[in-house]
């Protein structure tokens, strides 16, 4: 479909040009993700959108495995290269998930789903979901209304812009986290300063 070939050549070509652009220390959110995943005893931790490994390695060093799904290729080799072999990532999008039967009791996706459309939204979040274990956590971040970028640049539908060349982004607020996310066990809601404004959403699969 047109969407998915130009949404993995734009990300192929930034790679490519902008190689480690967000360098190697992992983003706030992972780090609490990390500590809240380590609370809860998780194992196995999946992330989608993984990019070349800035935001996994933190799992690993805390005794986690990790299990990535990333659509460029250019940053899954800076991923093996950087890394080592010690992450397995799956290369596709994650519209095509899963990419294996396994079940995680972890999931941590950071800035991926503020990308996709209303239906790749809804699918990622429940692909997500039916790959957690009964009582497995997600941690999931996304792009807030109080972004400097909101509604800016071409509107595409209620609370989607192309903000620049490419790059489509949905700015979320407090309902439509709740709309999206409710019915995936959401049960913890905070703001979190990133490069940007971003929500750090807290679900957990009922048992
Ligand atoms: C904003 S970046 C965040 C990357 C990474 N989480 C980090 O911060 O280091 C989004 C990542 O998702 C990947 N991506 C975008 N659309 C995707 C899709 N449909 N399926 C899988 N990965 C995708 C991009 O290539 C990129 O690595």
């Amino acid at each position: 479909m047109k969407n998915e070939t130009e949404n993995d050549e734009f990300w192929e070509s930034s790679f490519i040009e902008k190689q480690e652009m967000w360098g190697f220390e992992p983003a706030k959110s992972a780090i609490l993700a990390k500590d809240f995943f380590f609370e809860k005893s998780v194992k196995n931790v999946l992330v989608p959108g993984i990019g070349y490994g800035r935001n996994a390695q933190i799992f690993i060093d805390h005794g986690m495995d990790v299990t990535g799904i990333e659509i460029s290729k250019t940053a899954i080799e800076m991923a093996r290269k950087h890394y080592g072999n010690d992450m397995r990532i799956y290369h596709g999008s994650v519209t095509d998930m899963p990419f294996d039967q396994q079940q995680y009791d972890g999931i941590f996706c950071y800035a991926l789903i503020h990308l996709l459309d209303s239906s790749e939204r809804s699918k990622l979040i429940s692909h997500c979901y039916n790959q957690l274990l009964d009582g497995g956590y997600m941690v999931f971040t996304a792009i807030s209304k109080k972004a400097q970028t909101y509604g800016k640049g071409l509107f595409l539908s209620e609370d989607r812009y192309e903000v620049f060349d490419g790059v489509k982004l949905f700015f979320y607020d407090n309902t439509s986290i709740h709309k999206e996310f409710d019915q995936a066990g959401l049960f913890e809601l905070t703001e979190i300063e990133e490069n940007q404004p971003f929500f750090l959403v807290k679900c957990k699969k009922r048992t």
